[in-house]
């Protein structure tokens, strides 16, 4: 049995939580720890593990092999000091800090200990993630253009900027990991970011929108605009265009991919394709679409993966680690650092 604890009984510990009580087989839930005790009682009440407010004494008393470090933004570096001191493996949610010097060193850290880390970038174990590698194997891209927009989310650390990082670290991250994990790393950016749009959120002092302008490393271009001005789900908006000369996929993160272009006998058959007749409108295709719909919760094989890296002791399957996502901090910080200077900004590998 792999002894898992979790701090950080928010949110998104919630949510890892839901997946670990479906891994009874072969982890016990051994502690849970929040700085708000009735948080941590709730979550001892679900699995019979006890309930801490100190994360040290948590680490002191249950031992445990693994721990989901499920924290805000603003609160990373003592918590992955001490979990590599004490050789735990670990699972942190993105984004892994706020500063880039500080996730270097817990990097190195983590290198020098030979430890088994993960990090919560699900959308890399969507079903959707195979056929849109396809595409991109058969279809060479010209560009990739990525939009999200939606709302201020309810967490009140979130609207400020020195806690979140903003929208574009703590949010759309996720769309700039993906744009990575799929089409490259990026060599430079160029990010304009706009304020005034959102005014009646109190203590809200993070950008409404921006769009970033990617130079990626293997040549090609590509483009991310976010914003959290909507306040009406009419405005939301989310996908990834990948353009190829004759065929385009739009990819509905963790919803649906559609390939326009393709003959359905081109593509990957599968339980879950379903082919859906273009509407003139948006299908160049003489064909139409080819629909995948998401079939699953990618986070249950995304923490399935690492608690089974630290059963095996083999991380090989892991496909976000700690190493990787400093490279994805450093794409998203990079963004900040030009919207703040108004200058084009390499994104920093060292
Ligand atoms: N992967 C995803 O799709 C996804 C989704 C939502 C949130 N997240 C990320 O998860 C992180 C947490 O977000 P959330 O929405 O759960 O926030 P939250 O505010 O709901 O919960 C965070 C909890 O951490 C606790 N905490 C802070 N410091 C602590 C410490 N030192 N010891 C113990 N507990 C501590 C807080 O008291 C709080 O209860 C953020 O970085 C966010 O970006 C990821």
């Amino acid at each position: 049995m792999i002894k898992v604890a979790i701090i950080g009984c928010g949110g998104i510990g919630r949510y890892h939580l839901g997946h670990l009580l479906q891994f009874t087989d072969f982890t016990k839930v051994v502690g849970v720890c929040d700085l708000i005790e009735s948080r941590a009682e709730d979550f001892a009440a679900k699995t019979g593990a006890k309930a801490y407010t100190d994360f040290k004494v948590m680490y002191d008393e249950v031992k445990p092999d693994a721990v989901f470090i499920c924290v805000p933004p603003y609160c990373h570096g003592e918590i992955e000091y001490e979990t590599i001191r004490r050789g735990i493996h670990f699972f942190v949610e993105k984004p892994i800090a706020l500063d880039l010097d500080l996730a270097k060193d817990i990097r190195e850290k983590v290198a020098a200990k030979n430890l088994i880390t993960a990090v919560g970038f699900q959308c890399r174990y969507s079903t959707l993630v195979e056929p849109t590698n396809e595409f991109i194997r058969n279809y060479p891209l010209c560009y990739v253009d990525c939009v999200r927009i939606g709302g201020v989310p309810g967490v009140d650390w979130w609207r400020n900027k020195n806690l979140s990082g903003g929208q574009i670290v703590e949010q759309t991250i996720h769309n700039y990991d993906l744009v990575r994990y799929h089409f490259g790393d990026p060599e430079s950016v160029f990010t304009y970011g706009a304020r005034g749009y959102v005014t009646e959120v109190p203590n809200y002092n993070t950008d409404d929108v921006s769009v970033t302008s990617i130079r990626f490393k293997n040549g090609g271009i590509g483009s991310i605009s976010t914003g959290c001005y909507a306040t009406s789900g009419e405005s939301f908006d989310g996908k990834i265009t990948f353009s190829a000369r004759d065929a385009r996929a739009e990819l509905y993160i963790l919803g649906k991919l559609s390939i326009f272009g393709v003959k359905p006998e081109e593509t990957t058959k599968s339980e879950e394709t379903e082919v859906i007749k273009g509407d003139g409108n948006l299908a160049r295709s003489e064909g139409g679409a080819v629909v995948y719909n998401e079939t699953i919760d990618a986070g249950i094989p995304c923490d399935r993966t690492f608690l089974k890296a630290v059963e095996s002791g083999d991380p090989s399957a892991i496909r976000s680690n700690y190493e990787d996502a400093v490279k994805t901090l450093s794409f998203v910080l990079a963004c900040n650092k030009s919207m703040a200077t108004g200058r084009q900004i390499m994104v920093d590998y060292n």
